[in-house]
């Protein structure tokens, strides 16, 4: 099955932190050729439409921008039904709002109708992938994945551990999370295009004992992910201080029971000092920058340039971190980035917080050799931009000097209402001017 995109085609090559500008490929009038979900070609059209058999269709979006899909590192799908519970901080909220809301994920049904409504938002928004939190619950898990599994999106989840500090519903054991775990990686991991990642909820909620099965788990299956949270609350790090008052700080809990290296993604990571981020480079552990999840709690603003500092550069990918966050989109979420590192003094540009959405989050999740760019061999998953989807949109990107601009304007200004179509492995699963066709 051969798909072909033709229309500008922006995606990044580099890491723009560390090569600047030129990390960009951007072709004005581009093709993009698919075949059997894996990119054939892309380049300019005029090289390579004598590539295409005489009868192959053209998707033609040459009024819009062609992108790799989204890469969303952090995210709740337990958690998209209490978007915008104000009025407190973190483990208030945790308290308050999630845990009560996580129960309910002992219904299969809930689950299934979450997860499916839950899919369908991240493909309304150009997400094609994320890294997902799910609840204690197995069966939460499986909903997830027979979600994902039906749309063909390459999406990484797993199963909370949580053996204290939680409601009774919500606890398991450490030997039932290690056992429950198993099974579910067993399972799902590289079961068509899911991946299994360990996920300890963070280190208040999780026993010695359970860290310790964490660890080893991973130490059985080096390939799965593990994900988890950290130093995003300053009572969070006192309480975890408190708690595990051996380990010199925060990372050193998770270090030290074999949950850092490649594969491990920590969200937040606000308030992480220089050893620990030196730590962090060291051992491929990346962060998860989730900007309006750290603006909606007032957890903090955290230092992207300084995380991402070429002499020990960071992996960072961004989260949206629904249900603290406030939007699945990773456009508003790259805008927010950008106005939190004005914050601190230390703005990034537009070509970084595209690269942070996509090739940066893929690097992030140790997945950059199928998604986060265009390259023959890669797989097809991809977002049609329209920079005119608004009346404001088209009356200011008609005024964008250049594509840094017209990516600068995205991110300002633009949502899902951008998202003219999202591609999974060379298919197209939304269609905004159709809805409800498929
Ligand atoms: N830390 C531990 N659990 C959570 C959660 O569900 N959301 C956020 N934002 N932080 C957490
Ligand atoms: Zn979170």
């Amino acid at each position: 099955m051969i798909t072909a995109l033709r229309g500008p085609l922006a995606y990044c090559t580099d890491d723009p932190f560390l090569a600047g500008a030129t990390a960009l490929r951007y072709e004005r009038d581009g093709l993009l050729i698919c075949r059997d979900g894996i990119v054939d070609a892309v380049g300019a059209y005029h090289a390579l439409r004598g590539q295409l058999p005489d009868d192959c269709a053209v998707s033609d979006y040459s009024d819009c921008l062609i992108v790799p899909g989204f890469v969303d590192t952090h995210i709740h799908y337990v958690q998209t039904g209490i978007i915008g519970a104000q009025g407190r901080q973190l483990l208030d909220w945790l308290e308050r709002y999630t845990f009560p809301a996580e129960i309910a994920f002992s219904d299969p049904d809930e689950a299934k109708r979450t997860a499916s409504t839950f899919c369908d938002e991240l493909l309304r928004h150009g997400t094609t992938t994320a890294l997902v939190f799910c609840s204690v619950h197995p069966g939460s898990v499986d909903a997830i994945f027979e979600q994902a599994a039906r749309r063909n999106m390459l999406l990484i989840a797993g199963k909370v551990l949580m053996d204290r500090n939680a409601p009774e519903p919500l606890r398991d054991t450490a030997q039932t999370g290690y056992d429950q775990s198993k099974a579910l990686l067993r399972k799902w991991h590289r079961n068509g295009r899911c991946r299994y990642a360990i996920t300890p909820r963070f280190a208040a909620t999780s026993s010695p004992e359970q860290l310790e099965l964490a660890g080893a788990l991973w130490g059985e299956y080096p390939d799965v992910h593990l994900h988890t949270h950290i130093a995003e609350n300053r009572n969070e790090i006192a309480w975890v201080r408190e708690l595990f008052p051996e380990r010199v700080n925060y990372l050193d809990v998770y270090a030290h029971y074999g949950l850092t290296g490649r594969r491990a993604v920590l969200a937040h990571g606000v308030h992480l000092d220089e050893p620990a981020l030196c730590r962090c480079h060291e051992t491929g552990t990346a962060l998860s920058h989730c900007p309006t999840s750290n603006l909606f709690l007032g957890s903090g603003l955290f230092r992207m340039r300084h995380v991402r500092d070429p002499r020990r550069p960071v992996q960072v990918g961004l989260g949206t971190d629904i249900g603290a966050g406030t939007s699945f989109s990773l456009l508003a979420t790259m805008g927010e980035a950008y106005k939190v590192s004005q914050m601190v003094g230390e703005p990034i540009d537009a070509i970084e917080a595209f690269y942070l959405a996509t090739l940066g989050g893929a690097r992030a999740l140790d997945l950059a050799d199928r998604i986060g760019t265009f390259a023959s061999g890669k797989d097809a998953d991809c977002v049609v931009l329209d920079p005119r989807a608004t009346p404001l949109l088209a009356f200011r990107t008609a005024r964008a000097a250049g594509i840094e601009e017209m990516l600068a304007v995205l991110m300002t200004l633009g949502d899902d209402r951008c998202v003219r179509a999202t591609y999974v492995a060379g298919s197209p699963v939304h269609e905004r001017d159709r809805p409800g066709d498929r």
